[in-house]
């Protein structure tokens, strides 16, 4: 056992040695306000965010990120799967669009065909190969085959008895398709793209996944879970789903295609039952998770070998249908402004600090009217503040009250002073903020987004598109299964 584990390691390191973990953003566009693409790419270059997936191919997004060494992920949405699986013309049609009209300006590195076709569409799932096959040979066809891989989003839930992991395979009845796209994948060397989510696994469990083995917090060594046939230890769920489908391929003998997790977030806001979407278990997953891929830990069975992992995701979408939660997934909000700042002093690379640390000067609400006017006139005056914006007419007279006006000016000079400490007081009524103040088009400074980028040749999105993260509970099934037997799951308690 010791010895085949070992060969498996040395295959997927041989495999996939050369690529750095990464860290990438999901970009759903279900918002009521949803920002020009050329604010999406203020946002990501702010953000230092390189690795980005699109649930569609839009124009304008592709042209926004063109030139910007962000790597792209596209989609082909489930809607189009049907015409592309059935016909190499249109397939070929759609990448001429797509990728060599664009490519390599945008620099799209991966297409993403379908979305967890076999669960949610099982009527489509015959013609899901096809359409990979039709695509990738378009792709050869146009020498691209080598710089693009072509693989396709799935979901948990096809893979059962997840833990322990060793014991994980592939819901039989897709065998059909998942055989000769586990083929399709190793003769292509693409990813086995999974989306992950430890919060469904854990609100479905009644209560046998701890909280914390979903949030990557330590646990104590005897709340570990260890799987009994290999003795490997699982300290959060995240690895454990990875290291089962690494198991689910074996299980078809295939061991040699590394896993992409497509999909990986925490709602930071949910209905009254949903009690555990909040914005400090969002923040404490996304930021563990972040870590966690970016130290390249790996998994247990993988050690080193890590999974670079997509966050769902970049904005809130307000248009989402569905409970509360579905609404709050994001980092942003449509402004640009952090919904939570990231805990990510240890992992550098990505979510720049000092946007990711924004800060903001405002005027405290409930102030004294009077101190404040004086605040603004000694801002706009000696401070040297330039209050052009806030005359009659400008872009930040509305609302034109004291409050509005004095935040304005403070936060300029709070900004022109270089964020120094103090010069955010004005006697006691201005206040540091992490909320941007900018508001319609008057925008503030520090703020990510700036609306005099827009680029007039860029076309805004034209289609609202995105994915649901509702409804995949593949682990927790499972584990819970395992829980309730009580024969699968170990729980150490000073056994080793
Ligand atoms: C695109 O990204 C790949 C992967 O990082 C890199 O090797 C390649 O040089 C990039 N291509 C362009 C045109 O920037
Ligand atoms: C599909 O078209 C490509 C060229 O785009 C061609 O190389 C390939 O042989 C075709 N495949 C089928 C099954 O017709
Ligand atoms: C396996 O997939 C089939 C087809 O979708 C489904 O009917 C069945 O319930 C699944 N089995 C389990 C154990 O989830
Ligand atoms: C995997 O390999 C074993 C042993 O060679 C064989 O018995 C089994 O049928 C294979 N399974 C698949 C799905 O190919
Ligand atoms: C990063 O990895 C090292 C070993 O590779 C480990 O000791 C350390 O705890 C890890 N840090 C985090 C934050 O996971
Ligand atoms: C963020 O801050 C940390 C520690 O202060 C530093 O090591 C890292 O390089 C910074 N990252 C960026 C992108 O500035
Ligand atoms: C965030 O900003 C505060 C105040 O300017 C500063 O003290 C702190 O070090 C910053 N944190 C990071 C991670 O840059
Ligand atoms: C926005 O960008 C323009 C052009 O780079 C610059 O002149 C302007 O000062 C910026 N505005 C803000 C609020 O950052
Ligand atoms: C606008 O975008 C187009 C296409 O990417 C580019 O050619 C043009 O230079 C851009 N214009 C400005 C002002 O940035």
């Amino acid at each position: 056992m010791a010895f085949v584990l070992f060969l498996l390691v040395l295959t997927i390191s041989t495999v996939f040695a050369d690529e750095d973990a990464f860290i990438g953003v999901n970009i759903g566009t279900e918002l009521s306000d949803m920002p020009h693409p050329t604010q999406v790419v203020a946002l990501l270059k702010a953000q230092q965010i390189r690795h980005v997936r699109l649930y569609n191919s839009d124009r304008g997004m592709l042209l926004a990120l063109a030139n910007t060494g962000i790597k792209v992920a596209i989609s082909i949405p489930n809607e189009q799967l049907l015409g592309i699986g059935q016909s190499n013309s249109t397939a070929a049609n759609w990448v001429s669009q797509n990728i060599v009209s664009h490519y390599p300006a945008t620099n799209i590195t991966t297409i993403c065909v379908g979305s967890e076709v076999p669960t949610t569409l099982p009527n489509a799932a015959p013609v899901l190969i096809n359409a990979l096959k039709y695509i990738h040979s378009a792709l050869v066809a146009s020498n691209l085959d080598r710089q693009i891989k072509v693989s396709t989003p799935l979901a948990s839930s096809i893979i059962l008895d997840s833990f322990p992991p060793s014991q994980a395979f592939f819901n039989h009845s897709w065998n059909p398709v998942l055989v000769p796209l586990l083929k399709f994948l190793q003769s292509t060397n693409s990813y086995f793209m999974l989306n992950i989510y430890p919060y469904f696994d854990y609100m479905q469990s009644n209560g046998v996944i701890p909280l914390d083995y979903a949030l990557f917090k330590p646990l104590p060594a005897n709340k570990e879970a260890v799987d009994a046939n290999t003795l490997l230890h699982y300290s959060n769920v995240f690895d454990a789903m990875v290291d089962a489908a690494y198991f689910a391929m074996a299980d078809l003998n295939v061991t040699n295609i590394p896993v992409l997790v497509t999909e990986s977030g925490w709602p930071s806001k949910g209905d009254s039952n949903e009690p555990d979407a909040t914005l400090e278990n969002a923040n404490t997953y996304n930021s563990n998770l972040i870590r966690h891929v970016l130290n390249k830990t790996g998994t247990p069975k993988h050690p080193g070998i890590s999974v670079s992992t997509f966050l769902y995701e970049l904005y809130n979408e307000d248009m989402k249908p569905g409970p509360l939660s579905e609404k709050n997934w994001g980092l942003f909000d449509p402004n640009g402004n952090p919904v939570y700042i990231l805990r990510l002093t240890d992992a550098g690379s990505v979510f720049a600090n000092d946007t990711a640390n924004q800060t903001y000067c405002t005027a405290k609400e409930g102030a004294d009217e009077k101190m404040l006017q004086a605040a603004l006139d000694w801002a706009c005056g000696p401070g040297k503040v330039d209050c052009s914006a806030m005359l009659q007419g400008q872009v930040c007279y509305e609302p034109d009250t004291v409050l509005a006006h004095a935040t304005y000016a403070f936060d300029a000079y709070y900004h022109q002073m270089g964020k120094t400490p103090g010069s955010c007081d004005f006697n006691g009524v201005a206040a540091i903020t992490t909320t941007n103040p900018s508001h319609g088009s008057c925008l503030f400074l520090g703020s990510g987004t700036n609306g005099t980028l827009l680029n007039s040749t860029i076309p805004a999105m034209d289609s609202k598109s995105s994915d649901s993260p509702q409804a995949k509970f593949g682990f927790l099934a499972a584990y819970f299964v395992a829980g309730v037997l009580g024969c699968a799951v170990l729980f150490l308690n000073g056994l080793i």
